[in-house]
């Protein structure tokens, strides 16, 4: 069979190296030491890290690239970021989010970020950032995944025409059923929210991520209704909570009692450790909370986490780069996940964890899978989130769709000549 791309000197995630990936049809057809093919192209990978592709698996695309528009969040927070995108959303166009939406995914594709689950607004009448994304979702399909969710964004029933608009969405192809239990105007209410969402996506054959419990309101226990949700329906495994902040305020005993809740339910969990450490903990004086969920007592108990993105140069965060690196850098340190194992896990959490949430098709390093792989300049996953490796290759279905030259300097101080790779430093093994 003719090899398209022949990989040479590849470390993999797993810890495996001085392995070759040979690529036909678009798929991985080999990874194995020394493979002796002709190829059309062949990229020495050096010894270097090819992991699969990045995937963020809470995004909102339609609020992306959007800082300034109409004026900045002065104040940082949640709540005036709710309130621009209630200023911003009026004066929406599908052209102007749509070009929005490819700017980012081009910059997505460069970080070899090229599976994205993104919430989009449905409570604006017109649908206008659901037609954009849609098409959005067609115009990248060769590069990227994308993956739409319904999401009421000023709540199910709190909005008047959200119930109508979602179902109208998903009628237009929206992939997935969102919600936002925690927001609606009474705890009953936010129950009611999931038991009628989960419904939908049941009768439908749909997954659902809700943002669930995004408060520091220890008793905002809405992920609950959540587990069991899942658990009548038969949706396990097709659930995911996003957020989940109250958690690392609840009372520990309670706690007890609802991780292996979700675990059973089979949920997902997704932090978004960017946004969870700056917009959480704002109503503290000190200590402040961190705001993040317990991802490594939920790890514990077997439940998939996976790290989001959610926001980048939009009303609730002005920074972000598509970079989920940088999302797998915070959670670590929010996380306090700094043991060798925990350390990996934060890399795991931005490729192989998000790629289960999405029920991603032919991903991973192995035959079969879709050729989608990221050369790293990196020997290893925590070398990768130490330096936020530069992506030097970007590979979809066997093509090198981004390069990026490696980060070197000149240094001459010690007497060395040429140029030095910045990150040469071996840690020891073991
Ligand atoms: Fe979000």
């Amino acid at each position: 069979m003719a090899v398209e791309l022949l990989v040479i000197n590849a470390t993999l995630p797993d810890g495996r190296t001085g392995q070759d990936i040979a690529v036909s049809g678009g798929r991985i057809l080999e990874i194995a030491p020394g493979i002796a093919a002709e190829a059309g192209r062949v990229i020495d990978a050096g010894g270097l890290l090819v992991s699969p592709p990045f995937v963020d698996v809470h995004f909102h695309m339609d609020a992306t690239l959007s800082l300034g528009i109409p004026r900045l969040n002065r104040s940082g927070t949640l709540l005036e970021g709710i309130a621009l995108w209630g200023e911003l959303k009026p004066l929406l166009t599908p052209e102007a989010v749509a070009e929005r939406a490819l700017r980012y995914c081009d910059l997505a594709v460069s970080q070899g970020l090229l599976a994205i689950r993104t919430h989009v607004d449905i409570c604006d009448d017109r649908l206008t950032a659901v037609e954009a994304l849609l098409h959005v979702k067609r115009t990248v399909a060769p590069y990227i995944d994308l993956q739409l969710v319904a999401f009421p964004q000023d709540g199910y029933f709190r909005a008047p025409k959200s119930a109508e608009n979602l179902l109208r969405a998903l009628d237009m192809g929206v992939d997935v059923v969102g919600g936002i239990p925690h927001f609606e105007r009474t705890m009953a209410d936010g129950a009611a929210s999931v038991k009628a969402l989960c419904e939908i996506a049941a009768e439908r054959g749909l997954r659902v991520d809700m943002h669930c419990d995004e408060t520091d309101d220890p008793l905002s226990r809405q992920v609950e209704a959540l587990a069991y949700e899942t658990q009548r329906l038969g949706l396990q495994g097709r659930v995911a909570g996003s957020h989940l902040t109250s958690m690392h305020s609840m009372d520990n005993y309670y706690v007890s009692k609802l991780i292996p809740l979700m675990a059973e339910a089979g949920l997902h969990a997704i932090p978004n450790p960017l946004i969870n450490i700056t917009l959480q903990g704002r109503h503290d004086t000190y200590p402040k909370r961190r705001g993040m969920t317990r991802v490594p007592e939920l790890r514990a108990a077997g439940v998939n986490v996976a790290f989001g993105q959610d926001c980048c140069m939009d009303p609730w965060y002005s920074l972000g780069g598509a970079d989920m690196l940088d999302v797998a850098h915070m959670g670590l340190h929010v996380g306090l996940m700094t043991s060798r194992e925990a350390m990996t896990f934060c890399f795991e959490a931005v490729t192989t964890n998000p790629a289960r949430v999405m029920g991603l098709e032919g991903y991973g390093l192995a035959a079969g899978c879709h050729a989608d792989f990221v050369l790293l300049q990196a020997r290893d996953p925590i070398e990768a989130i130490r330096m936020r490796a530069t992506r030097l290759a970007v590979v979809r279905r066997g093509k090198v769709i981004a390069e990026t030259p490696p980060k070197r300097a000149s240094l001459f101080l010690d007497g060395r000549p040429g140029m030095v790779d910045p990150s040469d430093y071996a840690p020891p093994v073991g």
